[in-house]
């Protein structure tokens, strides 16, 4: 089967209002793409970003969600708002939200659930540390992260992030991330039509390698996702 690529932008605690003409200008700077493209924007800048990206083929996803329906959860946002809103994705189990806010697979899973039951796509995240990739264990880690955290149902995306690609300019050989993704693959049911994004420094100069790798379904893209001219620069890598 043809794969479907999603060029998926985490733009983490970064943008603000004034910057929404992105959507607009990256439109038209890329032009034709047969990529599916979402930008995850921080929270507040949701409704103005789909607003903006009107038009544009363009969707908006969250970088997080609760696994509980509503209620007295301060500072928490429900996977229905987002779906009300007019989100289509939310990342879910991010390594900074696994190390910054202790998230477990567990509770990673909670949320897709939760999210899927709300009508959105979960982009589950796993990935190894540096010690776990020296040591030998990165698939075992990765494995269970797998078992655990995503939910046994179809339309869910995975994104396979080793966790010390993320923001250092260092990214996985490319047999690795082959070799990562088809075990991904191999360890949810439904894996054929699975989409699986790499992340993890991916940027203009190594996106068209990374993408033409044909177990690499897309990526997730957070530093250069920021800009139009990076961004827009590693779209057109995917289209021939
Ligand atoms: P990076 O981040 O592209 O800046 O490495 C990717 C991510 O954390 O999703």
């Amino acid at each position: 089967m043809s794969r479907r690529l999603l060029i998926a932008g985490n733009w983490k605690m970064n943008g603000s209002p004034g910057q929404l003409d992105f959507f607009q200008n990256l439109r038209a700077a890329i032009g034709e793409v047969a990529a599916e493209l979402l930008i995850c924007p921080p929270f507040p800048l949701i409704p103005g970003a789909i607003d903006a990206a009107t038009g544009t083929g363009i969707a908006i996803g969250a970088q997080d969600c609760h696994a509980a329906v509503s209620g007295a959860h301060t500072g928490d946002v429900s996977a229905s708002l987002l779906a009300e809103l007019g989100v289509t994705h939310v990342i879910l189990g991010h390594s900074e939200r696994r190390s910054d806010h202790g998230e477990t697979s567990q509770q990673v899973c909670a949320k897709a659930e939760r999210a899927l039951a709300a009508g959105l796509i979960p982009i589950v995240c796993v990935g190894e540390s540096l010690e776990e990739r020296r040591s030998g264990s990165a698939e075992a880690v990765v494995a269970k992260q797998v078992d655990v955290s995503v939910p046994k149902a179809s339309g869910v995306v995975i994104a396979y992030e080793p966790v010390w690609a993320i923001g250092s300019g260092l990214t996985a050989e490319l047999e690795d991330i082959t070799a990562m993704h088809a075990l991904i693959r191999s360890r949810v049911e439904q894996g054929e039509d699975l989409q699986i994004l790499y992340g993890g420094s991916v940027k203009p100069a190594n996106a068209r390698d990374i993408l033409a790798l044909s177990e690499v379904d897309g990526a997730l893209i957070g530093g250069a996702s920021l800009t139009v001219q990076s961004l827009g620069e590693v779209i057109k890598n995917t289209s021939n």
